[in-house]
């Protein structure tokens, strides 16, 4: 596993919630300040946020932006007009930011989504000025920031889990089926009589997971049944885990129990994916 994993989690969770603070190498910054090496830029249209992150030339975090935003569905954009518009204005903040224009980026698809329907993540980029360089599937890039060489990488995202399984550093077998955070959201809703926007909040409060967690705890089962179906067939010794959802506390234990597999939470999840986007750029 990489051995800078946890500070580079770190580093890109201060950067997303605003802070600056961004050391790269100071003979790459000019007397305004300005950074003037080389960026790789990664954009994930995800079902429940749209992520836009920017490494140095090292692939440190140097700035990024996230909303939550319904813009895609299970990996197909379904809100092209809202996806362009909304991409456009992070795109605008973190140029602010950086002091200088982003002209290319990389991309992301869910593993299974038909061609037709990457070339609309594309064209999303496009629609803001950014040059697509490259389309990589989720937890392949999930593991350009893990660098795992043999295990399962499991993406539990808005709307769907993403399974990638590695064997000596290679994938062998990807998959992607529907079941993700949305999903906890409607059992909460459900369970609780509140809006879906309300039982969104409740599920990332802190102060209520421990109560929530019996009502989510199938949904989080669900997962480990789609996983192990995945791997059967594989000789798969650990799950490392991904994507929002896996920030539940207690996700990881569940997973590990109805597996029967070692299952490793590595920092927080939420950003992994879309650093390992902007790694192919
Ligand atoms: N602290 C938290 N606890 C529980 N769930 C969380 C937490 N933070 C985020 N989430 C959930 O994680 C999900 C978003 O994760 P992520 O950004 O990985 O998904 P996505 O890439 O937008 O979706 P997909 O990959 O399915 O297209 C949302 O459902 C969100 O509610
Ligand atoms: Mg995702």
């Amino acid at each position: 596993m990489n051995p800078n994993l946890l500070t580079l989690l770190s580093e890109t969770d201060r950067i997303m919630s605003g802070g600056n603070g961004w050391h790269p190498d100071p003979n790459l910054i000019l007397p305004s300040g300005v950074y003037r090496g080389m960026v790789h830029v990664g954009v994930d249209l995800g079902t429940a946020y749209t992520v836009l992150v920017v490494l140095d030339e090292n692939f440190q975090p140097i700035a990024g932006e996230y909303q939550f935003a319904q813009v895609t569905r299970d990996g197909l954009v379904v809100d092209f007009v809202g996806a362009v518009d909304l991409l456009r204005r992070m795109k605008a903040k973190v140029e602010e930011r950086l002091g200088f224009t982003l002209t290319s980026a990389a991309s992301g698809y869910p593993p299974g989504v038909p061609q037709a329907e990457v070339r609309a993540t594309a064209n999303v980029l496009y629609g803001v000025g950014l040059e697509c360089t490259g389309l990589v599937d989720e937890p392949t890039a999930a593991n350009n920031v893990l660098k795992i060489r043999d295990g399962a990488v499991v993406d539990v995202g808005g709307g769907t889990t993403g399974i990638a399984i590695f064997k000596d550093g290679e994938v062998v077998y990807t998959a992607d089926e529907p079941t993700g955070g949305t999903h906890f959201s409607l059992v909460i809703a459900g369970a609780t009589g509140t809006s879906f926007e309300e039982a969104e909040a409740l599920k990332k409060n802190p102060g209520e997971q421990t109560r929530l967690f019996p009502i989510v705890r199938p949904v989080m089962e669900k997962v480990g049944s789609i996983v192990n179906r995945h791997i059967q067939g594989h000789h798969v010794d650990r799950l490392y885990l991904v994507g929002g959802t896996c920030a539940y506390p207690g996700m990881d234990k569940v997973i590990e129990e109805y597996t029967g597999i070692e299952t490793v939470l590595p920092g927080n999840p939420l950003f992994v994916t879309p650093l390992g986007i902007a790694m192919n750029n």
